[in-house]
C-alpha cells in the first residue's frame, strides 16, 4: 500500500504535498498554486488505479477548483443514488440526496470494512439549499478521516469557493466517525 501511495504521490505532487502532513498543516484550499504548472485536467497518472482520470489521482477530484468543475458537469448523476431528496438526519441543509461512486457502492455491497482509494460520495443539496457535500477516499485506509477529502459548498455557481475543503476536516470527521468508514448515509440506499 505504501509503495502504491508513493507512486501516486510521484504522479500527483500536489496531492502528496497536501497529504504528507497528515492533516496537521495541510492547507489544501488553494492547491498550493506557485510551483510547477503541471498540466492539471486531463492526462494524470497512467497505470495506477482504474479510476484514475482528471485532476489528481481519482475520477472525483480532491482539489476545490477541479472538484467544482467536475460537479458542474453533473457526471455524478449517473452514479447509484438515493431514490429521492430527503431532509438531512444531520446538519446538512435543505433537502439532500446521496450519490455513490461505483467503487463505493460495490464495496458497501460487499460489506468491506474499508472502502477503496478513490471511492467517493456526493451529496446534492436542493430545496431551500443548493450546492454539494463531497467525500473522497484518498488512500486505502481512512486513518481517522485524515485520508478523506471533505468538501462542502452552498451554491452551484461555477467556480465558487467552498465553505469547507480539506483532508481530515475536523468540522466533518467528528460526526462522520459515527458512520461506517466515515459514511453516514444508510446503505442499502433508500
Ligand atoms: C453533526 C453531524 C454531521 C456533521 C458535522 C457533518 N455531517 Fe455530513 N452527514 C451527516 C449525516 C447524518 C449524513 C447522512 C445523510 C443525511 O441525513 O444528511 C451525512 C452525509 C454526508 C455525505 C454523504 C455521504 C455520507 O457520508 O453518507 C457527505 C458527502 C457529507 N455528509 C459531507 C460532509 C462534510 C464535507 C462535512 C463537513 C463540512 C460534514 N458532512 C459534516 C452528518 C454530519
Amino acid at each position: 500500500m505504501k509503495s502504491l501511495w508513493l507512486f501516486v504521490a510521484v504522479t500527483s505532487g500536489f496531492l502528496a504535498a497536501a497529504c504528507s502532513a497528515g492533516g496537521a498543516s495541510g492547507s489544501t484550499d488553494s492547491g498550493g498554486g506557485s510551483g510547477g504548472s503541471s498540466s492539471s485536467g486531463s492526462g494524470g497518472g497512467s497505470g495506477g488505479t482504474p479510476e484514475e482520470a482528471g485532476t489528481g489521482a481519482c475520477t472525483v477530484p480532491s482539489t476545490p477548483a477541479a472538484l467544482n468543475a467536475w460537479l458542474q458537469t453533473g457526471a455524478y448523476k449517473a452514479y447509484p443514488h438515493e431514490s429521492a431528496p430527503h431532509v438531512s438526519a444531520g446538519p446538512h441543509p435543505g433537502m439532500v440526496q446521496a450519490y455513490l461512486s461505483p467503487s463505493l457502492d460495490a464495496s458497501l455491497q460487499a460489506g468491506d470494512a474499508d472502502n477503496p482509494q478513490c471511492s467517493a460520495a456526493i451529496k446534492e443539496y436542493s430545496g431551500s439549499a443548493s450546492g454539494w457535500a463531497v467525500w473522497v477516499k484518498l488512500q486505502p485506509a481512512s486513518n481517522g478521516g485524515h485520508n478523506i477529502y471533505w468538501y462542502e459548498i452552498f451554491t452551484t455557481a461555477a467556480g465558487a469557493s467552498p465553505d469547507s475543503s480539506g483532508e481530515g476536516d475536523s468540522e466533518c470527521t467528528g460526526c462522520h466517525s459515527m458512520g461506517h468508514d466515515f459514511l453516514n448515509t444508510p446503505f442499502p440506499l433508500q
